[in-house]
């Protein structure tokens, strides 16, 4: 497939829209070509998983969607206008990175950094709207309240971490979640519930979700559509029928093999 075409689904407004975005680093021979004229829309609710080998160009793609890398050339809008302020886009616009530690401040209670995290939005919800907010929150994600009540960061397990930060973004509730490996440290059964959290966060409150994940085999258990990367473009991209079930380009059929042994049932050719 040609790497200018557009990856997008018929019928719906954008939230999400990239136009020949390329961004590069470096300068002369020793530049890097991390996204290479990648075009897509991304429908409003819509789950799309990013798919790719490393250093492919995902994570710069998902930094571009947060607002945190502006393209070297093409177009990214975001509801159809050009990201120009960072706090405005993040009233929108959240993430979940690989490493939930990095996220949390260690010196501080979760409660309150999760109580906290309000202060990114624009209208700060009332003092009893946070509380019962962060309670909801915590419950969606399967914690009670009391189990996390004092704790800091370092004596939760990274699984349990990753948890808080969903519960972060079950309480913000911002219309976009950018999910960049959401489910890298943690064991299987952790990854089953974390993608379930993520599919609630679709049903329960409409956001749209970009999931980036190596493995395809999870992209196609949650995804609307996915897009496979390789050296930067867009390789190829559909429903998670058409990709993972009838894949067309080498690439995909290689990230087929590698999905783990664990969950390669999930796609039944
Ligand atoms: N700030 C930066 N400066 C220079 N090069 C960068 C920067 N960020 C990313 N790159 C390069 O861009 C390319 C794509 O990186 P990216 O982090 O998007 O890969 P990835 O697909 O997320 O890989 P992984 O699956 O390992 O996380 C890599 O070659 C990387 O070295
Ligand atoms: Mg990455």
């Amino acid at each position: 497939m040609p790497n200018n075409s557009s990856h997008s689904m018929p019928g719906q407004a954008p939230i999400f829209s990239a136009k020949q975005v390329s961004m590069d680093f470096g300068h002369g021979k020793k530049i890097c070509h991390a996204v290479q004229n990648v075009s897509f829309d991304i429908a409003d609710g819509a789950i799309v998983s990013v798919v790719g080998g490393s250093g492919c160009g995902k994570s710069v793609l998902a930094k571009i969607m947060l607002g945190l890398y502006a393209p070297t050339s093409g177009e990214f809008l975001y509801q159809g206008r050009p990201i120009t302020d960072q706090r405005d886009h993040w009233n929108d616009v959240q993430s979940v990175f690989q490493d939930p530690f990095s996220c949390f401040n260690q010196f501080f209670t979760i409660h309150s950094q999760l109580k906290d995290a309000f202060g990114i939005l624009k209208n700060k919800p009332s003092r009893a709207e946070i509380d019962s907010r962060v309670d909801a929150a915590l419950r969606a994600v399967n914690v009670l309240p009391a189990e996390i009540e004092g704790k800091y960061p370092f004596e939760l397990s990274g699984g349990q971490m990753q948890r808080m930060l969903l519960a972060r973004i079950f309480a913000l509730r911002p219309k976009v979640l950018v999910a960049d490996e959401p489910t890298s440290m943690v064991d299987a059964c952790v990854r089953a519930n974390i993608l379930d959290y993520l599919m609630k966060l679709k049903h329960e409150l409409g956001m749209t979700i970009v999931f980036v994940t190596h493995d395809i085999g999870l992209a196609y258990y949650v995804s609307d559509q996915i897009f496979i990367m390789h050296e930067g473009q867009i390789v190829e991209s559909g429903i998670p029928d058409e990709v993972a079930l009838h894949p067309k380009h080498p690439v995909t059929l290689q990230l087929i093999d590698d999905i783990p042994d664990i969950h390669k049932d999930w796609i039944k050719r």
